[in-house]
């Protein structure tokens, strides 16, 4: 069976053609990151245009790719939560579009959940049951994964997501949109030790949550002075001290990621860390799980760079929930706040 897969849940558009076996026949992606940098974050409005200019174009070059026709396909799926809603509803038309034209099932998935089945795809084997540590740009999430179709939140951010606070750390460095990838190859030059930066909830093991805002703030006076209320992408800031902001911001964040993941495997008792989303491509971060996976002993899996940041490949959670009898009627709508 070949499912046919979309993803527009943010700023990239993406199609792909997935077996039920899990073979990857094409995997697109449309990347916007011209189109908002100007702005140094996502403007709603230009990606839902821009999903609309691509979505055609990126499943006609998954069907060339892949070498199959319309007639070829046996399913379509789609995220329909959580995002921009108007991105999403571009992605949810023409799924069902498809669909209703083809005489297909269609198949809704949540992008959030997606983001982990990426390790389910790069590992090869059922990676179910384990904790799921998703870090993106929207979300910085920990579930307890009974299975592929049963995702159960632990906890979050109270705040921002971690990508979120690279991609304003980055801005107030004046670093290039999207930041997160440039600030972490400024930080290979910096002291991860230079700033005693803030680590929210660090100890406490019975809160799995997360909080970057008091870290960005920190930051921020770093640059400017205590209390200024300068705009920091005002104050010229030294690139040996820029490098070493970036260090010691990006180490604050990957040691709060580690240790509550730590904390999400200790009370769950689980013995598998799937990690997922833009930020899980963060080499230190991936360093960092590394060595708490030899440490104390947990299997970790980790998606090649590709499957960590938006993909519609990762969309191939569709197949479970097809094998589990689960479609979606026509009138689907889409949901852009979290749906657990
Ligand atoms: O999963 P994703 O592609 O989209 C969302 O679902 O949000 O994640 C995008 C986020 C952005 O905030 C981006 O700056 C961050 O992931 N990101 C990184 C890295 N690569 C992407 N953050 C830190 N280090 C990276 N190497
Ligand atoms: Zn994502």
């Amino acid at each position: 069976m070949k499912f046919l897969l979309l993803e527009s849940t943010c700023d990239e558009t993406a199609a792909a053609i997935v077996t039920d076996e899990l073979q990857v026949l094409a995997s697109v992606v449309a990347s916007q990151e011209q189109i908002h940098r100007p702005f140094q974050g996502v403007v709603p409005e230009l990606a839902a245009r821009a999903h609309l200019e691509r979505i055609l174009p990126t499943v006609e070059t998954a069907l060339r790719q892949s070498e199959c026709q319309l007639e070829d396909l046996n399913a379509v799926a789609v995220a329909n939560t959580p995002g921009l809603a108007g991105s999403l509803l571009v992605g949810l038309m023409a799924a069902k579009t498809l669909a209703w034209m083809l005489d297909l099932p269609l198949v809704a998935v949540n992008h959030v959940h997606a983001h982990l089945y990426a390790c389910r795809i790069s590992a090869g084997f059922d990676v179910f049951p384990c904790v799921g540590l998703v870090v993106s740009g929207g979300h910085t999430s920990l579930f307890d994964c009974h299975s592929a179709c049963d995702m159960r939140l632990l906890g979050g951010t109270i705040d921002d997501a971690a990508g979120e606070a690279f991609d304003k750390v980055a801005s107030m460095l004046r670093l290039p949109f999207p930041g997160g990838p440039a600030l972490s190859e400024l930080a290979r030059q910096g002291d991860p030790s230079a700033y005693a930066f803030p680590r929210s909830f660090f100890n406490d093991a019975n809160r799995l949550q997360f909080s970057f805002s008091g870290l960005k703030t920190a930051v921020r006076y770093a640059i400017t002075g205590a209390g200024d209320q300068r705009d920091p992408r005002d104050v010229p800031v030294p690139s040996r001290q820029a490098a070493d902001l970036a260090a010691s911001f990006q180490r604050a964040v990957v040691e709060c990621l580690v240790q509550k993941a730590r904390q999400a495997l200790s009370r769950t008792g689980r013995q598998r860390l799937c990690v997922g989303g833009g930020v899980a491509a963060n080499w230190a971060l991936r360093e960092a799980l590394q060595q708490a996976a030899d440490e104390d002993g947990f299997d970790l899996i980790l998606p090649p760079l590709g499957l960590c940041t938006d993909n519609a490949v990762m969309g191939a959670l569709a197949v479970e929930h097809f094998r589990a009898g689960r479609f979606d009627s026509l009138d689907l709508d889409v949901f852009p706040g979290l749906v657990r």
